[in-house]
């Protein structure tokens, strides 16, 4: 803690003396979740808020494409990823060639694109959605069918909630991945009455066995709304220490699957991000402008 306390201090300072906020993801570890940031949230409030920021700088504590969308909706601000490496294997599962390639495949079929992508990505994207909207956001568009990319576990769970029909991609979150159906229900023989929150990026048969499924505000919401005595949040593990600081009288059991692109973002790299305004978020301006329309296309369905 000694050491924590001098980076948490540092990077107050440095707040104030650069005029910027910390927007964290639900991700992080708690020292920089609860000690550091100013914004926290999941992908779809941290989009929201990153549109508002008022600040002349913005660090972004989670992955690359976080800060590409904080960029894109706020374009006037400098905008930091500590580490350039905090990438996602969801947006390294596709590129803009390949959205063309399914766009020739399936003429006229609108294209919705997860956030968990590429600024170049999205630009050849009809729309974007997130975890917390994608049911949402397909059924806006009022068609039968759409292409929803690149995951394949989201594309499908949300095909089990609507009667659009969805072609999907084949890419996955290497840590949502890793949840069987078989672990689920070992968790509940050996903890019985254990409520069960899994996030849409684990397999179809996974959120087949929990009692529920959001995106990790949602996930958050439940467990405020519902408080279980016992419970278990399939997703990444700092989600639970973050989420059980907020309800310590709750009991958590705790599988963990850490994320290593987000694991990257650390105390000390947030501050000497600060310290060195690396790594500021440039878009190419040809991508950027047809980026921002997929994003805000999604920021205006209710
Ligand atoms: P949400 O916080 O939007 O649910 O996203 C989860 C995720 O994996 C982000 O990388
Ligand atoms: Fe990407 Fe999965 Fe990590 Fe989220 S948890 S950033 S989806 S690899």
């Amino acid at each position: 803690w000694p050491v924590y306390a001098a980076e948490i201090d540092a990077i107050m300072t440095l707040k104030r003396t650069r005029n910027a906020v910390v927007l964290a993801h639900n991700y992080q570890t708690p020292e920089i979740f609860h000690c550091v940031s100013d914004i926290v949230g999941d992908s779809l409030a941290l989009a929201r808020e990153a549109m508002t920021v008022d600040a002349d700088v913005i660090v972004l504590a989670g992955v690359h494409f976080m800060a590409e969308t904080a960029k894109l909706l706020n374009p006037s601000k400098t905008v930091l990823i500590p580490d350039l490496g905090a990438g996602c294997s969801l947006a390294d599962s596709i590129t803009p060639a390949d959205v063309r390639r399914l766009r020739a495949a399936y003429p006229g079929v609108p294209v919705v694109t997860y956030v968990n992508t590429s600024a170049a990505v999205k630009a050849e994207s009809d729309i974007c959605c997130t975890s917390g909207n994608a049911k949402a956001v397909v059924e806006s568009l009022g068609v039968d069918r759409v292409i929803m990319l690149p995951d394949e576990f989201l594309a499908r769970n949300i095909a089990a909630q609507t009667d659009v029909k969805i072609i999907s991609w084949s890419g996955h979150c290497e840590v949502h991945e890793l949840f069987t159906a078989q672990e689920v229900r070992d968790l509940r023989e050996d903890y019985p009455g254990v409520v069960v929150l899994a996030h849409p990026e684990c397999a179809p048969e996974v959120v087949a066995e929990a009692d529920f499924s959001g995106s990790t505000a949602a996930m958050q919401a439940y467990v405020a709304r519902e408080r279980p005595a016992k419970l278990v949040l399939l997703t990444e593990c700092s989600m639970s220490d973050n989420v059980a600081v907020l309800h310590p009288d709750l009991d958590f059991v705790r599988p963990c699957n850490l994320c290593p692109h987000m694991k990257k973002i650390t105390l000390r790299n947030i501050r000497r991000s600060l310290e060195t305004m690396q790594h500021a978020v440039e878009i190419d301006p040809s991508v950027a402008d047809r980026a921002r329309l997929a994003v805000e296309r999604m920021l205006a369905v209710k």
